[in-house]
């Protein structure tokens, strides 16, 4: 039972993500609307499907660099740094978890900690999402947005249909990333756990796996501000 509470999720992260996670679901409503527009049946009417959607895109952006700047600066950035060396096997573990384990009542092999918050698929999806998927649509999208600055041929191939079929791809591809992430937010100690956690910022976890992120390599602790305690200064 978990006996402890962490402070994982700064304020400026919950408040990135409620405002990303509402633009994104506009933009996917907004996005599907278009693609699959029927003047008789729209799902949005297509001249406030085409506003709707260059709106919260712009917004997107201005959040976007807002997250990556804060990912630089703020501490909470460190999570997302990936470590490569033994990474496959770290990955392998956690599908095995989330395959057999997870059913069988064993313990989540990378539980959360001061030093880890995320598990290895999702330090590896969120990077993907966060640094590939949505830095790619948003520069397609501002491509399609003043399509003037497109190559009108790219070896043969119209530019314009090449960036817009990137920037559709992208767009599924988080679609899914979304579906497949709300499954997962209510895999942790209890449903709603995670949940609980982007709201008040406090992830609840088991000291145990909090005392044994304090191994001789890590050599520090995180008090309840986040800031850094070195447990013997000397080694
Ligand atoms: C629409 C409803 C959404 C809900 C209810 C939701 C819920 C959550 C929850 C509960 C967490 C904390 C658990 C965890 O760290 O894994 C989380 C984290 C996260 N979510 Fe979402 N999410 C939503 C949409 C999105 C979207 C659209 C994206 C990006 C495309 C996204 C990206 C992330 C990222 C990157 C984190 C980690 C943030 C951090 O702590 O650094 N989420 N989400």
């Amino acid at each position: 039972m978990p006996n402890k509470r962490i402070y994982l999720y700064p304020v400026w992260i919950r408040l990135w993500h409620t405002i990303n996670a509402i633009l994104m679901v506009l933009l996917i409503l907004s996005g599907l609307s278009m693609q699959y527009s029927n003047p008789d049946y729209p799902l949005i009417r297509f001249d406030l499907a085409v506003k709707m959607h260059n709106i919260s895109g712009i917004l997107l952006t201005v959040f976007f660099l807002y997250f990556l700047l804060a990912i630089i600066f703020n501490w909470a950035g460190k999570y997302y740094r990936m470590p490569l060396k033994e990474f496959g096997d770290h990955i392998f573990k956690q599908v095995k978890y989330y395959t057999v384990g997870i059913f069988r009542g064993d313990k989540p092999p990378f539980p959360v900690n001061e030093q880890r918050k995320f598990n290895p698929i999702q330090l590896l999806s969120y990077n993907a999402i966060q640094f590939l998927a949505i830095p790619l649509v948003i520069i397609t999208g501002w491509a399609l947005l003043f399509p003037e600055t497109i190559v009108l041929d790219f070896f043969g191939y119209s530019g314009i249909l090449l960036t817009s079929l990137l920037h559709v791809s992208m767009g599924f591809i988080i679609s899914i990333f979304l579906i497949i992430h709300l499954y997962f937010i209510t895999v942790g100690h209890s449903v709603t756990a995670n949940l609980k956690s982007i709201v008040t910022g406090y992830h609840e976890v088991e000291e145990e796996d909090t005392l044994a992120a304090r191994t001789p390599e890590s050599n520090t602790t995180l008090d309840k501000n986040n800031k850094t305690h070195t447990k013997n200064p000397k080694t």
